[in-house]
C-alpha cells in the first residue's frame, strides 16, 4: 500500500518535470483518443513539435493496459522508422495522467482541411499525392515484417507547403504477423472489406489510398465497402485514374494492384500521359508485370467506359487540369504547392 502510494507519488512528480519540457502553446487536433497539441521543445532551442496525449481512466486496469499498448505500439512504430513522407518520432512518456508521444511539428493542413477550403483537387494534383502515398506504403510494406498502415484517410495525411505529403497517426498501425491475431479497427468508408474480419494485409492500404483518392478528387467520402468510379461524380476525372481507382477499391483484395510499387508505376504512367516527356524512374518493375498489368488495365477500362455510357455524367464543379506544360511554379491553389515535386522524382530511389 505504502509502495503503491510512493509509486504513484514518483510517478506525479516525474510527470510534472517532464511537461516541463515543453511550452504548451495550443491545441490543434481533437480526436476519439485524445487532443494534439502544438508545443515548442525547451530543451532542443524551443523548436515546434507536436505533443499527442491520450488520456485514460485509471480506476479501469483493462482499458489502461489497452491504451499503454496502443500508444506504446505507435511510439515504437514510429522510432524505428525513416522516410521523409513519414512523421519523425521524438519523445515519449507514460504516467498516471495520460500517455504522451512527441512528434515533429508538420507545417501546413491536412488533406481533409485542404478539402474543405479548396473543393474537389484535380486529376493531377491527386496523381501527385497518390505518387507519394505510394512511396511510403511501399516502404513500410517491404519491412520486415510487413507493417500495414491500416488508417489511410485524408485527415492522416498532412501537405506541407511544399507540397510534400506525411503520414501522421500510426496509433493502429503494426507489425503484420500474418497468423497472428489482429485487432479489428476500420473506418468507414476507407477501410477494406476484409479489415472488417480482422485480416489486415497490405493491399488494404491499396484499397484505403484508393477510397482517399475517391474523396479527394469528388469532396465526396467513398461508400463503405463500395469500389469507388470517381469519374460517376466528377466527369473531369481522367479515365485512367478512374480505372485505377475503381481496381484499388475492389471488393476483392486479388483483383487489386499487388504492390504499392505497381500502383505508383501506374500513376506515374498517367502523370506521363499529362507531360509527355516526364521519364518514369526506374522502379525495379519487370517488363512482363509491365505488360501483364496493361492488359488488365486495357480491360478495366473498357468496363469503366461500358460503366459511363450507363450511368449519366457528373456534374461535380472539378477545377480544370493544370496546362499541359510541365510548370508546377505557375499553377494556383493546392496545385501551386507542388514546386519541389521534380526535387521528389529526382530522389524517389534515394529517399533519406
Ligand atoms: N505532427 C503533426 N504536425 C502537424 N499537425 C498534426 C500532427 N499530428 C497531428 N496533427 C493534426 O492533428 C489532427 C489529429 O491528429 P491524429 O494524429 O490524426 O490524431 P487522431 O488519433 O485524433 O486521429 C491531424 O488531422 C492533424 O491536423
Ligand atoms: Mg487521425
Amino acid at each position: 500500500m505504502v509502495a503503491a502510494a510512493a509509486l504513484l507519488l514518483f510517478q506525479s512528480m516525474s510527470e510534472s518535470s517532464w511537461l516541463d519540457n515543453y511550452n504548451w502553446l495550443q491545441p490543434i487536433g481533437e480526436g476519439g483518443m485524445g487532443s494534439v497539441y502544438l508545443a515548442e521543445d525547451k530543451r532542443n532551442g524551443n523548436a515546434p513539435c507536436v505533443i499527442k496525449q491520450i488520456k485514460y481512466e485509471y480506476k479501469d486496469l483493462a482499458s489502461q493496459a489497452e491504451m499503454i499498448k496502443v500508444c506504446q505500439r505507435e511510439a515504437d512504430l514510429l522510432r524505428k522508422l525513416n522516410h521523409r513522407g513519414i512523421v519523425k518520432f521524438l519523445d515519449d512518456h507514460y504516467s498516471v495522467e495520460g500517455l504522451y508521444v512527441v512528434m515533429e511539428y508538420i507545417p501546413g493542413s491536412n488533406l481533409e482541411g485542404v478539402m474543405n477550403k479548396e473543393g474537389p483537387l484535380d486529376s493531377e494534383t491527386v496523381v501527385r499525392i497518390g505518387l507519394q502515398c505510394c512511396d511510403v506504403l511501399e516502404y513500410l510494406h517491404s519491412a520486415e515484417p510487413p507493417i500495414i498502415y491500416r488508417d489511410l484517410k485524408p485527415s492522416n495525411l498532412m501537405l506541407r507547403p511544399d507540397g510534400l505529403v506525411v503520414f501522421i497517426d500510426f496509433g493502429i498501425a503494426r507489425d503484420f504477423e500474418p497468423k497472428g491475431p489482429a485487432t479489428r479497427v476500420v473506418t468507414s468508408g476507407y477501410s477494406p472489406p476484409e479489415q472488417y474480419f480482422g485480416k489486415p494485409e497490405p493491399r488494404g492500404d491499396l484499397y484505403s489510398l484508393g477510397a482517399t483518392m475517391h474523396h479527394l478528387l469528388t469532396g465526396v467520402r467513398p461508400k463503405p465497402l463500395t469500389a469507388c468510379h470517381p469519374a460517376a461524380l466528377n466527369s473531369g476525372v481522367l479515365p485512367a485514374l478512374d480505372a485505377l481507382i475503381f481496381q484499388m477499391t475492389s471488393h476483392d483484395k486479388d483483383e487489386r494492384p499487388p504492390s504499392a510499387r505497381a500502383v505508383q508505376y501506374e500513376l506515374f504512367r498517367i502523370y506521363q500521359s499529362l507531360h509527355p516527356d516526364f521519364e518514369i524512374p526506374d522502379l525495379g518493375i519487370e517488363e512482363e508485370f509491365e505488360e501483364e498489368e496493361r492488359e488488365r488495365r486495357e480491360e478495366l477500362r473498357t468496363e469503366v467506359r461500358l460503366r459511363r455510357m450507363r450511368n449519366p455524367r457528373g456534374t461535380s464543379s472539378q477545377k480544370r487540369l493544370q496546362s499541359e506544360d510541365d510548370d508546377d511554379t505557375e499553377a494556383g491553389g493546392v496545385a501551386g504547392l507542388f514546386a519541389r515535386f521534380k526535387d521528389w522524382v529526382n530522389n524517389i530511389t534515394g529517399r533519406q
